[in-house]
Formats: structure tokens, sequence, C-alpha cells
């Protein structure tokens, strides 16, 4: 294949990487979105198979196998709830990956064309110390997200005492070591700053709890592009520069958003102030959790909310674990019918990913225009006769607002108290994911529906459609 005709289908690949990006953003576009990903990759994959010299050998196709039929299994199996970890656990490959490519060009620099053994290229080395040190950091940090997010538990997980201090200094040995392997091109400082990078990224990822989960997966995220991205210069490979300017880039924006939607600064969710008291918070709401609370049954949501002009409905991971969306729209459009108006309100971290609420909610057919962002809908609380909350509890807990000690303070939440009467659909008095008891749960305005979410919405639905009370 011509160098030309390469450099046409790399581009080629990259605009569709481009246009999967784009497609990516909007739940209506996102099936073709992922069209447009696999295309491209097909065609980067297949154009770098087709390069001169390239001897396409049976490793490399059982290697393919393997890896794009575990994928497709994975894929075929994973459980809605389980994405998280698995986009952690994704890529902590690309980081491994990123690795073992500076390892192979370190000793085989010939076959990459950046030098011989020993005299290997100043700016060739620049690369690889980048993507080894960012590759490394990347894999185990998302090994430590994927634990956490899986919900494992090991001495191994948890903070050092003075873990800041322990980590400022491994940072600075690991940009010393960097130096060192850059202007030497030593073996052993290529060794030695692999280790105390995969140590790195352990030990940062450690301290970071509590509600910063999602900043972590989608910096990491980032970290994963730029890795790849380094490699690419490496390998002089355009696609994989090119795409992993576009992941690094893109994660470094969701990390922008996520971070606003938290009302967190970056350094603060680096360096892991925040999110490590949620302990305290849960101890404070075991101490609570004997003071009384309302709670009705499915008729008497059905009641309420037959009698009611207007309905808020606000989402969060239970729906997602009790796949509730079908029943959930089902109850809205009966609502609608009686003659309520019906919204949904939708938190940036609601649910365990990014946009998980949204997808979930048009898998159910939801009408796009009936799907708002806090800031769209959070003033129109005060003036709603019900909100109705199916598994969702940190996006909605006024210790954000109203208790400096809490792990979530700070974070923008949904203000569903205002409304005339709070039901809470959950299965008990738990926490959610940042562990801090819930207040609203005992205020006068609240009712608790105990149970499962999907079931919950099947009893209200039933009960509408029987007359309710
Ligand atoms: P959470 O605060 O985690 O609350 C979910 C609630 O759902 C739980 O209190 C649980 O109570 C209930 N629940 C679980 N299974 C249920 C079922 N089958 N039926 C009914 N209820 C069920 O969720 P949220 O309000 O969506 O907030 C998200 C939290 O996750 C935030 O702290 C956020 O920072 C964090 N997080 C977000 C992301 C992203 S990117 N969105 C990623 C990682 C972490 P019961 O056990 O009593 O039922």
């Amino acid at each position: 294949m011509s160098s030309t005709l390469s450099a046409l289908l790399y581009l080629a690949a990259s605009v569709a990487f481009i246009m999967s990006l784009r497609g990516l953003s909007s739940p209506e576009t996102a099936r073709a979105g992922n069209f447009w990903g696999i295309a491209g990759m097909a065609i980067a994959v297949l154009t770098t198979l087709a390069q001169p010299g390239m001897q396409v050998s049976l490793w490399m196709l059982l290697a393919m196998a393997i890896g794009g039929g575990g994928g497709l299994y994975i894929a075929a199996r994973i459980e809605m709830t389980a994405l998280p970890q698995l986009v952690a656990a994704f890529h902590s490959l690309v980081g491994l990956a990123a690795v073992l490519v500076a390892v192979a060009a370190f000793y085989s620099p010939a076959s990459f064309g950046i030098g011989v053994p020993g005299a290997i290229k100043l700016g060739s080395l620049i690369e690889m110390g980048l993507g080894t040190a960012i590759g490394a950091i990347t894999f185990t940090g998302s090994i430590v997200a994927f634990a956490k997010l899986q919900g494992l538990r090991s001495r191994a997980l948890e903070a050092l005492p003075m873990q800041h201090q322990i980590n400022a200094v491994l940072a600075a040995t690991c940009v010393v070591l960097l130096a060192w392997f850059c202007l030497t091109g030593n073996e052993a400082a290529l060794w030695l700053l692999i280790l105390a990078t995969l140590v790195m990224g352990w030990f940062l990822i450690i301290p970071i709890g509590g509600a910063d989960m999602p900043v972590v997966v989608s910096m990491l995220n980032s970290y994963s592009g730029w890795a790849a991205c380094g490699i690419g210069f490496t390998l002089q490979n355009t696609a994989l520069i090119v795409t992993g300017a576009l992941v690094g880039s893109s994660g470094a924006i969701l990390s922008y958003v996520m971070c606003k939607g938290m009302n967190r600064s970056i350094f603060n969710v680096i360096l892991g102030g925040f999110g490590t008291d949620a302990s305290a918070g849960a101890a404070a709401g075991a101490a609570k959790e004997q003071r009384p609370v309302k709670s009705g049954s499915a008729e008497d949501a059905a009641f309420i909310m037959k009698n009611a002009a207007s309905v808020i409905i606000v989402p969060g991971y239970g729906m997602a674990v009790a796949q509730a969306q079908h029943a959930l729209r089902e109850m809205a459009d009966m609502l609608k019918k009686e003659g309520a108006t019906v919204r949904y309100a939708i938190h940036p971290v609601a649910g365990r990913m990014p946009g998980h609420m949204n997808v979930l909610l048009a898998e159910a057919n939801v009408p796009y225009d009936e799907v708002l962002e806090l800031d769209e809908i959070n003033r129109d609380f005060a003036q709603t006769d019900v909100a109705f909350v199916i598994g969702a509890n940190d996006v909605t807990n006024p210790a954000a607002k109203n208790d400096p000690k809490s792990s979530i303070y700070g974070m923008p939440i949904l203000d569903v108290e205002k409304a005339k009467t709070v039901l809470f659909v959950k299965r008990s008095m738990a926490t959610g994911y940042a562990g801090v008891e819930n207040e609203l749960f005992f205020r006068d305005n609240t009712m608790m529906l105990f149970g499962d979410a999907k079931k919950v919405c099947e009893e209200v639905v039933k009960s509408i459609g029987g007359g309710g009370h």
C-alpha cells in the first residue's frame, strides 16, 4: 500500500472517530455514533495490517481473535449497572499496552525506526518515557478504580497514614526518573520509572472515594488517551496519535464537566481531600436511624399523584438496578392521561456513569423534551405538587448544601424537598453511594415507598388503572 493511500485511510479513520464522538453526545444519535466508531477502528486496523513490510503472523491474528472475541462476549453479557467498572478495566488495558509497546521499542528500536540499542533519538526517548509513565499510572490507577466501583474491599485499597505526603515524594521521584531516562536512555532508569509510576497510579487513586469516582474514571479515560497518543509517536502511526488525542481531550473535557456538576476543582479531586469522610456521615446516619419516618403504599402514591397537576420524576442508580425505566414510563403515561404534567429531572452524576439516566430513559422511549438537566428544572420544584424520587438518594441530599463536614458538601443537588410532596422509592433506609444519611427521609412532606423500584411502579400503575382509593 502506498504511503499516500495509507495516510488517506488513516485520515478517513480519524474523521470516523470524530463523527463517532459527535454521535455519542446525544442518545438520539448514539447508535450511529457507535457505528462510526466501529467503522473507523476497522479502517485503522486493516490499514495498519496492509502497511509495507508488515508481516501478518498467526500470533497477531490469534491475539486479535482473543481480544475481539473477549470484547464481544463481555459486551453481550455485561449488566448496565456494571458498565463503569468495565470502562475502568478497559482503561487499564490501554495503559498496559502503552507500557508494553514502549518496552518493545526500547529493546528493538531499529524495528520502530528510532535508532539503535543504546543510541535512541532524544525525541523518541521523551515520547517513550511519557507514554510509559502515563500508561503505568493509568494501568494501576484503573485497577484501583475498578476494585472500588466493584465494591471490593482489601487493605491494599486503604489509604496509608500521610498518604498525601508519600504521594508528593513519589511524584517527585517519578519526575527525576523520567528526566534520567529521557536524557540517558538508561535501561535501569526505564525499569525504575515503570515501577515508580505503577506505584504512583495505585497511590493516586486510593485516597479518592465517596462521590468522586465518576471524575476519576473520566480522568483515567483521558490519561489512557494521552498514553496511546505518546505511543502513536513512537510507532509513527498517525491514526493512533489522532485517536489518542481525541480520547485524551474528550476525557479531559468530560472530567471538567463532571467537576462542574459536582462543584469541585479537579485538583481538589486529584489530591483526594474530598470524599474520604464518608464513614463519618454513615456513622452519624446510623445514630439517627431510629427516628420515625412516614411510609406509604403504592395505592397511597397513586392517589397522591392522580390528584397532582405537576409531577417531577427524579431517577437515580436504583432505577438502573431495578431496570424500572419501562414501568416508570408507563406510570408517567397514565399520569399524563389523568391530566398531570410529567417531567424528568436529571442530575449530572445520577447513576454510575455520565448519561446513565438519559440512556435508560431513551431505551424506554421517554420523549427527550420531557427530560431536563438540573439547571433547567431545579427552580420548578417549588411550584410542583409531587417529586417522585425513584432509586435516587445522594443527588437529592440537602447535606450537600447544609453540612460542611459532609463528604458531598458543595455538590449541587436537585431541590426535591421544595415540592409539596416528596415520594422516595427505595428498598430500605440505606444510604446511597457516598454513604451519607439523607435528612429528607424524615421530613413531614416526605413519604417513603419501600420496595423494588420496578415493582413499586408496576403497583402504582395497577392502582391508577384500577381507580386507586
Ligand atoms: P445513590 O445515591 O447511590 O442512591 C441510590 C439509591 O437507590 C440507594 O440509596 C438504594 O437504596 C436505592 N436502590 C438500589 N437498588 C434499588 C432497587 N432495586 N429499587 C429501588 N431502589 C434501589 O444514587 P444517585 O442518587 O443516583 O447518586 C449517584 C451517586 O453515585 C453519587 O454519589 C455519584 O457521585 C456516584 N457516582 C456517580 C457516577 C456517575 S458518572 N454518574 C459514577 C460513580 C459514582 P436502598 O438500598 O434502600 O434500595
